[in-house]
């Protein structure tokens, strides 16, 4: 991952979301991982979303909730996009053969990466979201 400005965020409207969904995606290199971890319509699909169309992802991106994850093709880099919500925990994660994606060169962006923390890389990109008052965010990069 190329250099992104790390800290606490208060992101005004869903168009700083994608504000940040873009520098994600330009910053983004091979085999990165992004692990969201935020409460249900925080905006952690929204933000995958941005993330796509900065690689310039053509497909739609469909929040993977009983998929687990979901591959795109279609622009700089794969992206991989996990929603573990449903999994118990990290040993499920392995077997559903997260590893081969997470060690591809592609980018992996997991919802819900609080799940299954102890299977994710300490080089993760961590994006906590909270609700903030309106439609507002509280966003903390670490
Ligand atoms: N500032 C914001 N950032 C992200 N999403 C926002 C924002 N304001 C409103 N929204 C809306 O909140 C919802 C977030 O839903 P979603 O991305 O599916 O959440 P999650 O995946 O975290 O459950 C979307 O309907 C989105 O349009
Ligand atoms: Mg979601």
């Amino acid at each position: 991952m190329k250099d992104i400005e790390k800290g606490n965020f208060i992101i005004d409207t869903e168009a700083g979301t994608r504000a940040l969904g873009l520098s994600i995606a330009d910053a983004a290199e091979p085999g990165d991982i992004i692990a969201l971890i935020g409460d249900l319509g925080t905006g952690k699909t929204a933000l995958t979303k941005y993330i796509a169309e900065g690689l310039g992802i053509k497909e739609e991106v469909i929040s993977p909730t009983f998929t687990i994850v979901r591959e795109y093709r279609s622009g700089r880099l794969p992206l991989f996009h996990f929603d573990v919500y449903r999994l118990s925990g990290p040993e499920e994660f392995i077997d559903a053969g997260a590893e081969d994606y997470l060690e591809d060169s592609g980018l992996s962006v997991i919802e819900w990466a609080d799940i299954v923390a102890d299977a994710l890389p300490a080089d993760a990109l961590l994006v906590n979201i909270e609700y903030a008052e309106d439609d507002k965010r509280r966003i903390m990069i670490i």
